[in-house]
């Protein structure tokens, strides 16, 4: 493939991207722009593969790399539970950042590539060390992220004496050894700096999430989402391909969009977040799991069925425990039979409900409830008070109302679902566990709460059977 076949094909493939990112924005368009993200990677890669750079002695390396890596794919994707998505995909982000300190070291190693000035061989050695430092940070901080959505590793915060200072004295050395770097004129010379400069940036990748507590971790979620865009960026600058600087910036770029969405619904400050080291400042460890706080009252599966069925005005409120017993057909089926009866119905989805962005919203789409039923928190949170029942399934830190009141609970400042407004709110969940900031929810005990206890599917099933009636 010619030079100008690839650039035209470079720049098809970028649109398509754009419009990908476009059509993901809106759920009645995801699928479209499913479908672009797709047909604009399949025609980069086959532009990068059979493009001028690569030899066809590089064809059989290619093919085997992607032969394994794919086979890892597709194993990974079809063994996956929705519930592992945010694992598999912090996973995944550690790859982008381990690829970018691969390939910085292998570029750095490599001299077959002639600079015609030394003004453009110094631009190439800068975009060398920032690449592997974005890469390394990348690379652990999404491998802890891994630990801690898996419950691998404990989701309280780690924090170190001093831990500002350990940072500050790193990105000091960090900066010394840049400069050493780039004046440094040799290989010999320049891989000791390169070396103390990876093994800093991984440590701070590990510090920086270590020290963040669970119910924060939406946040760096996406912020490492944006950080291996910059990864991915910054690799395109070291192989000069601009198909990988476009598509890095727009991850990037989403990928920090999103993370400032993430801050606005949790209330916390989104400079903090970038500069890192965030959510433990003031330095609180989530709370012990629930100790009994009051009296609960429960309800059966009959008795929420006929409070349901009086209801003019419902709201469904899911969270995470929807998603663990794949609730969300039942739901829609009995949202089905609600609406048929004249009730009105509407879903009200917490930002950083379930485990992902959007978590909530790919699960009730899959099971085809309808879009303009399903609302934004900030949508619905005043008709709370019109509201007869206010149904949780599996849902708790984002209807916990001591993210309001309790000024030193963990989640404390987080917006939330005020369900406790409606005449009756009713608690689907299994038991008296807290949910995933570890934190006891007030809620449960309200005189105007009742807890269905059990499996949120096979609750809801029961519930449907008595509506059915
Ligand atoms: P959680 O607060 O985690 O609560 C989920 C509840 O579901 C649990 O209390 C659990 O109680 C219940 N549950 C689990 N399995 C169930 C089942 N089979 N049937 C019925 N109930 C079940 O979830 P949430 O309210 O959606 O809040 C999300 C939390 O996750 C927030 O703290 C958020 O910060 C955090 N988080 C979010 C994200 C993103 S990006 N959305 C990423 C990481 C972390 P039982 O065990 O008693 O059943």
């Amino acid at each position: 493939m010619s030079e100008g076949l690839q650039t035209v094909s470079y720049l098809g493939a970028t649109i398509l991207f754009i419009l990908s990112l476009g059509g993901l924005s809106n759920p009645e368009t995801a699928k479209r722009g499913n479908w672009y993200g797709i047909i604009g990677m399949t025609i980069a890669v086959l532009a990068t593969v059979f493009g001028p750079r690569v030899t066809p002695g590089g064809y059989a390396f290619i093919v085997g790399a992607m032969v394994v890596g794919g086979s890892i794919g597709l194993y990974a994707a079809r063994i996956v539970r929705m519930t592992q998505m945010p694992e598999l995909v912090a996973i995944m982000h550690s790859l982008v950042g381990f690829a970018a300190c691969t390939i910085g070291f292998a570029s750095f190693i490599d001299t077959s590539t002639v600079f015609p000035t030394a003004a453009e061989h110094t631009i190439h050695i800068m975009e060398i060390y920032i690449g592997v430092l974005i890469g390394a940070v990348t690379f652990t901080g999404s491998v802890i992220a891994f630990g801690k959505l898996s419950g691998k590793i404990s989701g309280k915060p780690m924090l170190l004496p001093a831990r500002h200072l350990l940072n500050l004295a790193g990105l000091l050395v960090v900066i010394y050894y840049g400069y050493v770097f780039a004046t440094a004129g040799s290989i010999e010379a320049g891989m000791l700096p390169l070396i103390v400069m990876t093994v800093i940036a991984l440590l701070f990748g590990i510090h920086m999430v270590m020290a963040i507590g669970g119910a924060d971790m939406p946040v760096v979620i996406s912020m490492l989402n944006s950080y291996s865009g910059w990864a991915a960026a910054a690799t395109g600058f070291m192989l000069s391909n601009d198909l990988l600087i476009v598509v890095g910036a727009l991850v990037g770029s989403s990928g920090a969009i999103l993370s400032y969405i993430m801050c606005r619904a949790m209330n916390r400050n989104f400079l903090s977040v970038i500069a890192g080291g965030f959510g433990s400042a003031e330095g609180q460890a989530a709370k012990p799991g629930a100790a009994p706080a009051g009296e609960v009252s429960p309800i059966s599966a009959a008795e929420t069925a006929e409070l349901l069925r009086e209801s003019k005005n419902v709201i469904i409120v899911p969270g995470y425990g929807m998603a663990v017993a794949q609730a969300q057909h039942s739901v829609y089926e009995i949202t089905k039979v609600l609406r048929d009866k004249g009730v009105n119905v509407r879903f009200g989805i917490h930002p950083v409900a379930g485990r992902m962005p959007g978590h909530m919203n790919v699960l009730l789409a899959e099971a085809k409830v309808p879009y303009d039923i399903v609302l934004e928190m900030d949508e619905l949170n005043d008709d709370f008070p019109d509201t007869d029942v206010a149904m949780v399934i599996g849902a708790n830190d984002i209807v916990n109302p001591s993210a309001e009141d309790d000024p030193t609970s963990p989640i404390a400042g987080m917006p939330v679902l005020e369900v406790w407004k409606a005449k009756t709110s009713i608690v689907m969940k299994r038991s008296m566990a807290s949910g995933y900031a570890g934190v006891d929810n007030p809620l449960f005990y309200k005189e105007n709460n009742r807890m269905l206890f059990g499996d949120a599917k096979k609750m809801l099933d029961e519930v449907l059977a008595a509506l059915k009636v």
